[in-house]
């Protein structure tokens, strides 16, 4: 008998041991999202249950094999990122079941949110945004939130030491409300440093929260993107580059992005103790764009530039009939294609970004270590 029990002990010590040392040597205990679409877990899914994903719809089929709240075929890009350090998929905030554990994480992103406030838009005679859920709301969420996280300033200053914090990409929207609000790029220009330091603000009250090491994501070649690309519709050779982008839009994304990096340059100077990331998604996403071949999509021309899911026109877009409605098909090897369905990327496009990101030079200054390689 006291063999027996002193032979669990010994067990039991090795399997904390063991416990103890993996949860030790992830570099990330928990990953905080804040966004649009282009991280949403499904948050929007849980404001709008199954609009527009129905269940029969192909988003999420190539690797969830249903809808998983996400807007494309799989993976985002924060999905690569949490399985490269360890991590389980972020649930989304509005989607949490009683007592669930989110002490691993928490995703607060909602597709079609706006780093400005709704108001912003309708006060200057644009569209309002699909959603009201815009980056301050979302850190309303998180304040909420902090209390069941950790309790008092010391577990706070412990836990958030190794917290990741992603302040987006948000912006992509504000854009995007004014393009499609009518709006010159000389006007949408005007509003870029207001975007800027929306972004910043969160940022700031986030490091006041106790966030360490935060990162802030660039804006995506939205000249390339074939919802921007159907939008404009141009026919006039000069407004494209010679992978078929356009021009102004892409040069409009470099200067959002130079204002963002002079943003974080000015907050990572107030806050010494914080480690502020730039995550560069333009030249990242940019360079499967210029060579396409070469990270395992279609060497088309013709092709490259259009979306896997949808119906019609020259990118395959139909803003009357989005992916998934009457008539849309889907691209028969989803892998092949950097565009998922006009807005969004592809699975495979998002896997190529992320390694770009955590194993290669598009994080400045680089994350931590990632125990795990993204296959
Ligand atoms: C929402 O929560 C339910 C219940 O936990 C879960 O089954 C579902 O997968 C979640 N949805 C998403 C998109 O994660
Ligand atoms: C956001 O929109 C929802 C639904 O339309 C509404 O119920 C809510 O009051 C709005 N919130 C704010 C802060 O405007
Ligand atoms: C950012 O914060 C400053 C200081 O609180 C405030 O004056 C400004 O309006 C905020 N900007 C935006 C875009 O929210």
């Amino acid at each position: 008998m006291k063999i027996f029990n002193l032979f669990s002990i010994i067990l039991t010590f090795c399997f904390l041991g063991n416990v103890v040392s993996s949860v030790d040597s992830l570099p990330y205990e928990t990953i905080f999202n804040f966004g649009d679409s282009i991280s949403d877990t499904g948050n929007a899914m849980a404001f709008h249950r199954d609009h527009p994903m129905p269940s029969d719809s192909p988003y999420g089929y190539t690797y969830f094999k249903h809808p998983a709240g996400r807007f494309l075929n799989g993976r985002l890009i924060i999905d690569f990122i949490a399985e490269a350090y360890g991590l389980p998929f972020l649930p989304a905030v509005k989607n949490l079941t009683k007592d669930q554990d989110i002490r691993k994480g928490v995703n607060f992103a909602v597709a079609g949110s706006t780093a400005l406030e709704e108001l912003f838009f309708t006060s200057h005679g644009v569209m309002v945004p699909a959603t009201n859920n815009s980056l301050s709301v979302q850190l309303g969420w998180f304040k909420e939130l902090k209390s069941s996280l950790c309790k008092n300033i010391e577990e706070c200053d412990v836990y958030f030491k190794k917290s990741l914090f992603l302040v987006g990409e948000i912006g992509g929207n504000d854009v995007i409300q004014y393009a499609f609000g009518q709006k010159t790029i000389t006007e949408i220009r005007e509003i870029v440093p207001i975007i800027v330091e929306a972004i910043a603000n969160t940022t700031s009250a986030l490091i006041e929260e106790g966030a360490i090491e935060l990162v802030v994501p660039g804006n995506f070649p939205i000249g390339c993107n074939a919802a921007f690309l159907t939008m404009v519709d141009s026919k006039k050779k000069e407004d494209f580059d010679e992978f078929g982008c356009l021009v102004a839009y892409n040069n409009l994304v470099e200067y959002f992005n130079e204002q963002l990096k002079n943003a974080i340059k000015t907050l990572q100077q107030k806050n010494s103790q914080a480690k502020i990331i730039y995550f560069d998604y333009y030249n990242d996403a940019k360079r499967l764009y210029q060579a396409p071949q070469q990270y395992g999509f279609t060497s088309d021309k013709n092709e490259i530039l259009k979306a896997c899911c949808g119906l019609d026109g020259p990118y395959n877009v139909n803003f009357n009939v989005p992916c998934g409605g009457p008539g849309t098909k889907v691209c028969s090897d989803t892998s092949k294609l950097i565009n998922w369905d006009g807005a969004h990327l592809t699975e495979a496009a998002y896997r190529m970004i992320a390694k770009g990101l955590v194993e290669g030079p598009f994080a400045n200054p680089s994350l931590q270590t990632p125990p795990f390689k993204i296959a």
